[in-house]
């Protein structure tokens, strides 16, 4: 037998896992399982495995296909259901186990997370790419600028008809328009400089910040765990990035409603591909119309604006200051309730709420 300790720990593990005994019965369940098969191990553990889950064929071709081949399988999206509970989908590894204590070893995962995950990865895969593409084009279009600038400059000294004047005015303008753009696009990003920060010092700073330059119809509510450990961070970055995200919502609100700074402790995200026990999440949530569909998946791609004067550039690089932090930004939004949510690891911290 698995020794009562060793399979404690088990319990701390996000993915689920089942031990199967060489007679084929259920030796045990963690909480993960547990959930994901919405039964309880006590109820499952010294029951036969094929006579719970035998009508569940793509599960027990996996795991015939592992016994016999002695390799471990992996397979994704297999619909598993037992008891007349609904069936869930989920991605499972079985491994094979000649010891004493347990043949084989089933590791559960939602696919759904698996998807989200790897949904993820894509579209920041994708935001890279077209940060990369833009800043390529910014940094060509930079130089022929200067030259279109200092020839209109040029010109109008020679110029003698004042009227004529405007019109080299124009170009001067509309290039220092375009100049600046390019500098933004091309801002270099500096690595962080990672130190304790207190989010909720951060917070305020953002806040008092806000504050002085909305109108006076706007309400910043706080709503904020302090009992949160810090984090490890760069506090300039970091509020670079809160503001960004919470200005375009204030924006969005015209003048007028509330904005909420909510900080909560998450357990078990994954991150930028890793997994962490202990994450804190911070909520900016706002009341206004919420983000237009049609721009939904698109926001965090450079140049996408549905604001009247926007540049499209706040939302790329709040993701890139929070991603060189270790961060995630993820957002909900319908009419009435946008989220956008910050989400950082805690390594090593200890939360008691
Ligand atoms: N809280 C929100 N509610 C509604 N729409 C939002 C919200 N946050 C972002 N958006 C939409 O996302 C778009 C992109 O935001 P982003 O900050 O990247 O660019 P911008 O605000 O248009 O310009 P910039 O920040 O460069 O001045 C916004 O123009 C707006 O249409
Ligand atoms: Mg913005």
């Amino acid at each position: 037998m698995v020794s009562p300790s060793c399979l404690a720990a088990y319990d701390f593990l996000a993915t689920g896992v089942m031990l199967v005994g060489a007679d084929g019965r259920i030796l045990y369940l963690n909480s993960a399982a547990e959930t994901l098969v919405g039964m309880s191990g006590v109820l499952l553990a010294g029951q036969p495995f094929d006579s719970l889950f035998g009508h569940n064929t793509e599960l027990i071709a996996a795991l015939n296909a592992a016994r016999d081949t002695h390799e471990t399988v992996t397979e994704h999206d297999l619909p598993v259901q037992v008891n007349g509970h609904p069936a869930t989908r989920v991605s499972c590894t079985i491994t094979v186990h000649d010891g004493p204590e347990w043949a084989f070893m089933l590791e559960l995962r939602p696919a759904d997370q698996r998807l989200r995950i790897a949904r993820q990865e894509n579209i920041r895969a994708q935001q890279e790419a077209s940060r990369e593409l833009l800043r390529n084009l910014a940094h060509e279009i930079k130089n022929p600028l200067g030259g279109i600038r200092g020839a209109a400059q040029l010109l109008e000294h020679e110029l003698s008809r004042e009227s004529l004047r405007e019109y080299t005015q124009v170009i001067i303008k509309e290039a220092d328009r375009l100049q600046s753009l390019m500098e933004r696009l091309l801002t270099p990003h500096r690595l962080p400089k990672l130190s304790p920060v207190n989010i909720h010092e951060a917070l305020e700073r953002v806040r008092s910040l806000l504050l002085a330059e909305t109108p006076h119809g706007i309400r910043i509510r706080r709503d904020y765990d302090v009992s949160l450990p810090e984090i490890r961070a760069d506090a300039e970055q970091l509020i670079q990035a809160v503001l960004n995200v919470a200005r375009n919502a204030v924006q969005a609100m015209g003048g007028k409603g509330e904005l909420a700074f909510r900080t909560r402790a998450a357990r078990q995200v994954t991150l930028n591909n890793r997994r962490h026990r202990l994450a804190l999440r911070l909520d900016i949530v706002d009341n206004g119309p919420g983000i237009p569909e049609a721009l939904r998946e698109q926001i965090f791609f450079p140049l996408v604006s549905g604001r009247e004067g926007g540049s499209g550039l706040g939302l790329p690089l709040a993701q890139t200051l929070v991603a060189q932090n270790r961060g995630v930004i993820e957002f909900e939004s319908q009419p009435g309730h946008t989220v956008f949510s910050f989400y950082f690891p805690l390594e090593n911290a200890s939360h008691k709420p």
